[in-house]
């Protein structure tokens, strides 16, 4: 849809974040609020996602209201998932709410999920920006999500402490790490701690048994441990744990990192790119950009078009797939 006449020029900034939280998005509303100021913008912060706009639970944003949280994991300004405003009467009420409140610019934190909703709200008239705030790295038109750095970190470390004890009894170790629909964190917690196995939902063929075989084999030339990483969205690891097992004769546990990884201080990594991705988002409404998304490609922040964002894939990239299969011997 074309900008048109219904869209002002901004001069207030809602934000918001939606979906799961991730480490880095305080930085991102940080960042948000204070290039807002600098620029001459008032800024309102909206709790809970969309649930919070539709309950108008919104307040005026200073610097100070941002204080103190850039080291911090979570989201200050909560997150929801909001299944309201996935109809077209919430959406509605959702464009009524921001122009009762002077807002006229909106700034969404979070996944493809929520990028959707602020796609709704440019269509009624409201200036919309999303930001990719998601630990699953999985929105395809950005290389970079909030949060996916620190989460992989957290997985890193928890597999190392994992793999210690795997080793001192000789088991098999299947570790879940996030990502229902989505195996970076999988891919790149797997590659960092060497893990013999990585089983990515975009790729994983089922062939258990060829991870049973490789099992034994390893077994046979002195393997110590056999660590497996297996993203969420693959199937049941305590299950999958019996299975190999008994098929193999290892002892065999299963570990479920679980939303450890979705919390914690975030790194530099995130702290900075997510500063930078709210500091973009504000100075695209500035521009008299709309119904945009930030995103991080080949080194630098650029922005598309929501619809076409949406409409772009992803897979694990093939080389570090491939890599990780060589380096695992
Ligand atoms: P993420 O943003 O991380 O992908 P979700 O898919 O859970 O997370 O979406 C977050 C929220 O965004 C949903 O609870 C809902 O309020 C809103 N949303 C998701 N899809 C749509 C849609 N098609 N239209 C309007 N709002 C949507
Ligand atoms: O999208 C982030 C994520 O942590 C996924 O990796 C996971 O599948 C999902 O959220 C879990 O969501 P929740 O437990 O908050 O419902």
């Amino acid at each position: 849809m074309a900008k048109s006449a219904k869209h002002k020029k901004v001069e207030t900034i809602g934000v918001l974040s939606s979906g799961g939280d991730a480490p880095g998005m305080n930085a991102a509303i940080r960042a948000v609020v204070r290039t807002a100021l600098a620029n001459g913008l008032k800024v309102k912060g909206i709790r809970r996602g969309y649930s919070g706009l539709l309950d108008e639970d919104i307040f005026e944003m200073d610097a100070k209201s941002v204080s103190d949280i850039i080291q911090r994991g979570g989201t200050m300004l909560f997150t929801a998932r909001c299944p309201e405003f996935m109809t077209k009467e919430g959406q509605d009420k959702g464009a009524y709410i921001c122009k009762k409140h002077g807002i006229d610019g909106m700034i969404v934190i979070g996944g493809d999920g929520s990028f959707q909703g602020a796609r709704k709200l440019y269509e009624r008239g409201i200036n919309t920006i999303g930001v990719p705030g998601t630990i699953d790295l999985d929105i395809a038109c950005t290389e970079y999500t909030i949060g996916f750095d620190t989460a992989v970190n957290t997985a890193m470390e928890a597999i190392d402490k994992v793999r210690d004890t795997s080793t001192s009894h000789e088991r098999c170790s299947i570790i879940e790490v996030m990502g229902r629909h989505a195996g970076y964190i999988a891919l790149w917690s797997g590659i960092a701690t060497g893990a013999e196995n990585i089983l990515l939902p975009e790729l994983y063929d089922n062939d258990e048994q060829a991870i049973i075989q490789n099992i034994i084999e390893r077994k046979k030339v002195g393997k110590t441990h056999h660590i497996i990483i297996n993203a969420e969205g693959v199937g049941d690891s305590y299950e999958m744990a019996k299975r190999v097992e008994e098929a193999t004769g290892v002892e065999t546990r299963a570990t479920i990192i679980g939303h450890i990884q979705r919390g914690g201080s975030p790194t530099a990594k995130d702290r900075v790119y997510a500063s930078a991705m709210g500091a973009k988002a504000v100075e695209l409404l500035c521009a008299g950009k709309s119904n945009r998304v930030v995103a991080y490609k080949h080194g630098e922040f650029i922005d598309y078009d929501i619809e076409e964002a949406l409409n772009m894939k992803k897979m694990p990239d093939e080389f570090l797939v491939n890599m990780a299969k060589k380096l695992s011997r």
